[in-house]
């Protein structure tokens, strides 16, 4: 196959050679990116005197009718055209001839492809924040409905204390915010245009390239060329994004598989997001969550090896980074389709409040009340208070009770400092809105968390 840069090599090359180095079976993701990126460049050519107008208009009108070919699925694919940029070039040239052949004048591939990846990587970063935003929404709808639903919160996955429910969903719209915050700030930290370095070294012809940058939508170029077509750490910044989103989304997805489960039952997935056994005919699976569980790995993959892929490359461009694209699309398609899907499970989920209730009342979780309360009321050193108490639960397995049902006479003999104000304390309700430091989980201080998302999430609205 005859290539349309084929200068130093003119033997054509074996069809071994040119399956093992194209990417265009992946990169032709890129060719909006890559028809913008050419009309951007070839605009600030013509506006240098580099390209004559009608040569510019000749450009974009070819590039306009090649998006609309690859659209149309007219457009022929050829793996002996290398990437998504000599292909889109070759025909380019096909249909505009010498005009054709000008637009690569002040650029080159190395260039060009860190910038087509780098447009790619900025627009799913906010595609990525937006889905994250309407999941944040799911969220705190299903808070502001169970700030009174009791949850016995757990440590070691044993249960610990009484919390509430929605003090639960919050701490996962914490780890979502942060989610978003790294979002944007790669975004900021990667607003910049990388066109017109070219190889390597910058180029010789009168460019300009705040042009570029701007015609773009970057804030500006980037300083250093040498480092700008060896940079990979957008790609790196958004694969580092989102395996710490799928790591909370999989943590988020173990509770659910948890908590459907009949062991728990303090949810049940909507049937339209649960699937069932091909035998046995009573199942309902959450194979929802567990694929989000089992997709963290893929990404946590895809960072990995891109960073292994870069470890030890000689500046500038090398082709191993031909290698950094696939894991990236992978890990974007990954996120988009897990962070909508969960969005839809959980807006769909029921929740079982009596069942959460009922789990409260397993394992003595007003303990830690009644040591503080000797502590407090009795004026007993903290590791004395811990000692009785843990005689008093002793007491209550005994009698097969929990600590909050412990009739007064029982408790009083074992401590005789107590009141009957105790009962009050022991409940469990009571203990959850007792812890009233910021942050803590009654149902007060839950709703200052509620109302901080909230605004938090409204000033996106209003943006
Ligand atoms: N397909 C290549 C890639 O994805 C484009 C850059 C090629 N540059 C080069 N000098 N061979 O990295």
């Amino acid at each position: 196959m005859a290539k349309l840069a084929s200068g130093r090599v003119t033997q054509k090359s074996s069809e071994l050679l040119d399956k093992f180095n194209s990417s265009l079976l992946f990169d032709k993701k890129l060719y909006a990116e890559d028809i913008k990126g050419s009309i951007a460049h070839a605009s600030m050519l013509e506006a240098q005197g580099i390209l004559i107008k009608s040569e510019l208009e000749d450009i974009i009108s070819g590039l306009n009718k090649i998006k609309n070919e690859i659209e149309n699925e007219e457009f022929v694919f050829d793996i002996a055209d290398e990437d998504i940029h000599m292909a889109i070039e070759k025909r380019l040239t096909q249909l505009i001839g010498m005009s054709g052949k000008k637009l690569h004048t002040a650029r080159s591939r190395n260039d060009q492809v860190a910038l087509d990846f780098r447009l790619y990587v900025q627009k799913n970063t906010l595609k990525i924040k937006h889905l994250l935003l309407e999941l944040e929404a799911v969220l705190l709808k299903i808070a502001k409905e169970h700030t009174n639903t009791l949850l016995p919160g757990m440590t070691h996955l044993q249960h610990a204390q009484p919390i509430n429910f929605a003090y639960h969903i919050l701490a996962y719209m914490s780890m979502f915010k942060r989610d978003i915050q790294r979002l944007e700030s790669s975004y900021e930290r990667n607003d910049f245009s990388p066109i017109g370095c070219a190889a390597l070294a910058g180029t010789v012809y009168e460019i300009d390239r705040d042009f570029t940058a701007k015609a773009l939508g970057f804030k500006e170029p980037t300083v250093n060329c040498l480092d700008t077509v060896s940079d990979r750490d957008f790609a790196l910044d958004i694969l580092y994004n989102i395996s710490v989103i799928m790591m909370h989304i999989s943590r988020l997805s173990e509770e659910l598989i948890l908590w459907s489960s009949s062991e728990f039952s303090f949810i049940s997935l909507s049937d339209s997001y649960s699937t069932s056994s091909s035998i046995m005919p009573q199942k309902k699976n959450p194979d929802v969550p567990e694929l989000l569980r089992g997709k963290s790995g893929r990404s946590y993959g895809n960072l990995i090896s891109l960073l292994t892929v870069l470890k030890g490359l000689p500046l500038a461009y090398n082709k191993d980074m031909q290698e950094d694209k696939e894991g990236v699309f992978d890990s974007v398609d990954t996120a988009l389709i897990s962070i909508e899907i969960l969005k839809e499970a959980l807006n769909t989920m029921s929740v079982n409040k009596e069942n959460m209730q009922k789990a409260c009342e397993i394992g003595h979780l007003s303990a830690t009340d009644l040591a503080d309360y000797l502590v407090k009321k009795c004026g007993m050193a903290f590791r004395d208070a811990y000692k009785i108490t843990g005689a008093i639960v002793v007491e209550a397995e005994k009698m097969g009770i929990d600590l909050s049902q412990m009739p007064f006479d029982i408790i009083k003999a074992l401590a005789p400092c107590v009141k009957e104000d105790i009962l009050k304390y022991l409940d469990l309700k009571n203990s959850m809105n007792a812890r009233l430091s910021k942050g803590a989980t009654s149902i007060k201080s839950t709703n200052e968390q509620i109302n901080y998302f909230q605004k938090w999430l409204q000033e996106y609205i209003t943006k």
